[in-house]
């Protein structure tokens, strides 16, 4: 199947007379007629469900979908993308050990890495995506058990180089973990360049309706846990705190690390989504192929008309030609990145502010990517305690707005924003 034709059938065929769309079995738990029979779901010496906190069959065919675009071979849901990264780095790492990570990536991520792990006694080192070959060689460690990056970054707009990082992470022994949430598989299907793991915030494009927060893992299944058995106990030796299953030999490259972090982390931790809010994800994931077309269309010529505007002082997306990734952009994404883009408004935070004030199509939110424009002015809202010596050191310029392009006419989008620009 073609990826359109996937966002639609794949994960769920329905048998003779079943419902079409998939059933929302919004259950806890699941009967069965011996406790033999249960038994052998315990032990996974059978598949099938007892508990919702583990798997679910709603939830199962949803991920099932999105291993499927991601061309993956297994896969989880999770109840929001904070906790698909985190779910990742910790199948992979514990106490002690290292993981490489991308500077620039989403703020929550860096957030959850370099705070919260850190008082786990996971290490991180950040490195810069640009950085010389010599730099990222330094960064890797003897305990360093993953190496993570996001496709194109929030909200740097910064598209990584997955093959670079893919061979410097398997010349070390160790997975690339990929966040491939602006992306989306219909632009760029990381496993395919040498990423062995991809997570999702499922709350941006795969939902696309600013309705459901979530999350999803995807495993590639081709890294070799067996081959590296001394850096990934937790796969490579018996989990005695599940019968003693050796994840990596019990099942194999495709389905070690999903089983690992049902079996330990959903079973210990608990951060499921909902048989519910899987149904609306699947909802959104059905147009996803023509949602993310229709996005990138609208961004590129939202970004071509702020740049041609003397009221813009900067315009940052990939699909423009002068942008410093546009030809790596081409090469990973030939047929579009995203539809977010940033901007400068001249005259920085006060005219910035002004011209907000202005949009009346655009709305002012803390989110991207879904069907509705938004906007969001990191200097007036989420960073408004910073000075703008403060802003500029954290990376974040006082006049950047940050567009999430819609779907919407994108003539209507573009008339607002010029309607909010020539008040300032
Ligand atoms: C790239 C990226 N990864 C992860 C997350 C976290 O996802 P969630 O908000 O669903 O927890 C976000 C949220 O904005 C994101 O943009």
């Amino acid at each position: 199947m073609k990826k359109e034709t996937k966002c639609i059938h794949s994960g769920y065929q329905p048998k003779n007379g079943e419902s079409r769309m998939i059933p929302i079995i919004q259950s806890t738990t699941f009967k069965y007629d011996t406790s033999e029979d249960m038994g052998k779901l315990f032990d996974l010496e059978a598949e099938g469900y007892f508990y919702s906190r583990l798997q679910n069959p709603t939830t199962d065919y949803v991920a099932k979908k999105i291993a499927d675009l991601e061309g993956g071979t297994a896969a989880m849901l999770t109840s929001s993308g904070q906790a698909a990264n985190f779910f990742t780095i910790f199948n992979l790492a514990q106490a002690g050990d290292h993981v490489v990570a991308s500077s620039t990536i989403y703020g929550g991520s860096f957030n959850l890495f370099n705070v919260t792990m850190k008082k786990m006694g996971v290490d991180f080192t950040f490195v810069d995506p640009e950085c010389s070959d010599e730099e990222l060689e330094k960064a890797f460690k003897p305990n360093t058990k993953a190496v993570f990056g996001e496709t194109i970054a929030n909200p740097a707009l910064i598209v990584f180089d997955i093959e670079r990082f893919a061979n410097a992470a398997h010349k070390h022994g160790v997975p690339l973990v990929i966040d491939n949430t602006f992306a989306t598989p219909i632009n760029c299907r990381p496993i395919e360049w040498g990423a062995d793991i991809v997570t999702h915030s499922t709350t941006k494009y795969l939902d696309g309706h600013d309705a459901t927060v979530g999350g999803c893992i995807v495993d590639g299944g081709k890294f070799d846990w067996m081959a590296h058995k001394e850096k990934f106990p937790g796969l490579t030796t018996p989990d005695e705190s599940y019968h003693g299953i050796t994840y990596a030999t019990k099942f194999g490259k495709e389905g070690a690390f999903i089983t690992k972090a049902t079996a330990q982390l959903m079973r210990d931790l608990g951060s499921i989504q909902s048989p519910m809010n899987a149904y609306f994800l699947n909802l959104g994931i059905e147009s996803l192929a023509v949602r993310v077309e229709r996005h990138c269309e609208n961004a590129q010529k939202v970004a071509e008309f702020l740049e041609g505007n003397d009221k813009v002082s900067w315009v940052n997306y990939p699909g423009l030609k002068g942008n410093k990734y546009y030809e790596r952009a081409k090469k990973y994404m030939p047929n579009g990145t995203c539809g977010v883009i940033s901007f400068g408004i001249k005259g920085g935070r006060k005219k910035a502010e002004e011209f907000m004030k202005h949009l009346k199509v655009v709305m002012i939110a803390t989110h991207v990517a879904d069907a509705r424009t938004c906007i969001l002015h990191p200097a007036s809202s989420t960073h408004r305690q910073l000075t703008d010596e403060e802003l500029i050191k954290g990376g974040v310029a006082p006049d950047l707005v940050r567009l999430s392009v819609g779907i919407e006419n994108v003539d209507d989008i573009i008339e607002d924003v010029n309607n909010a620009l020539s008040f300032i």
